[in-house]
């Protein structure tokens, strides 16, 4: 951990938070989508309580982070809850400093304690190993859509059997499916 990560503040989202969690997205991306589909999901059924994350320093949001749900659904049409993460986003002149690490460590922590088996995202291959995601299709998870193997990416958590597999199905917001 560096100093200024030392610095930074991670909490839930609170009443208030929507601007500076879009504005962060926007410089983190480059265009509107991921915000947008934080704003579409903020309130839904989708959101899981504590899973939409911020980092602030000073009392400026510098990060954010989104852990939704989604439902794996097997070849017999049966449904279990999962998590994705994503959006992930750090404003450009933050990154490299520890933060993004801060948020995913945040969001595995709600994953599990809300007892979620598995926890997806679309993610770089070299960013994401490091907190235990695997590839996802090697344990019998399938994306939404025809991504790479190697940016489809899982991690096991306690409540996570063998027989835990199918498509993921992200929530609507999520321009996927
Ligand atoms: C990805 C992101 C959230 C990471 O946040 P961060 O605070 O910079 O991350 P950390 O400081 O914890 O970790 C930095 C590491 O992330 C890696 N990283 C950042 N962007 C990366 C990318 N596009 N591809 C691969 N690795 C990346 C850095 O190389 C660095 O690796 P190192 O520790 O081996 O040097 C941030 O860089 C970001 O907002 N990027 C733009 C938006 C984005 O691509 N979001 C993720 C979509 S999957």
């Amino acid at each position: 951990m560096t100093d200024a990560s030392l610095r930074v503040q991670i909490r839930p989202e609170q009443p208030g938070d929507g601007d500076g969690i879009r504005a962060v997205h926007d410089a983190a991306f480059g265009g509107p989508l991921e915000g947008r589909i934080v704003d579409d999901l903020r309130g839904s059924e989708w959101l899981i309580p504590g899973g939409s994350q911020v980092a602030l320093d000073d009392g400026q949001i510098v990060g954010h982070l989104l852990l939704s749900r989604a439902m794996l659904v097997d070849r017999h049409g049966r449904a279990e809850p999962i998590g994705v993460i994503g959006p992930v986003g750090v404003l450009p002149q933050r990154q490299g400093r520890g933060i993004g690490a801060e948020l995913m460590r945040a969001a595995i922590e709600v994953a599990g304690r809300h007892g979620l088996p598995l926890v997806a995202l679309l993610g770089h291959a070299d960013y994401y190993p490091r907190f235990g995601f695997e590839p996802a299709r090697a344990i019998g998870v399938e994306p939404p859509r025809s991504w790479p193997d190697e940016a489809w990416l899982a991690l096991r958590l306690p409540g996570w059997t063998a027989g835990l597999r199918g498509t993921v199905h992200y929530p609507p917001a999520f321009p996927v499916e």
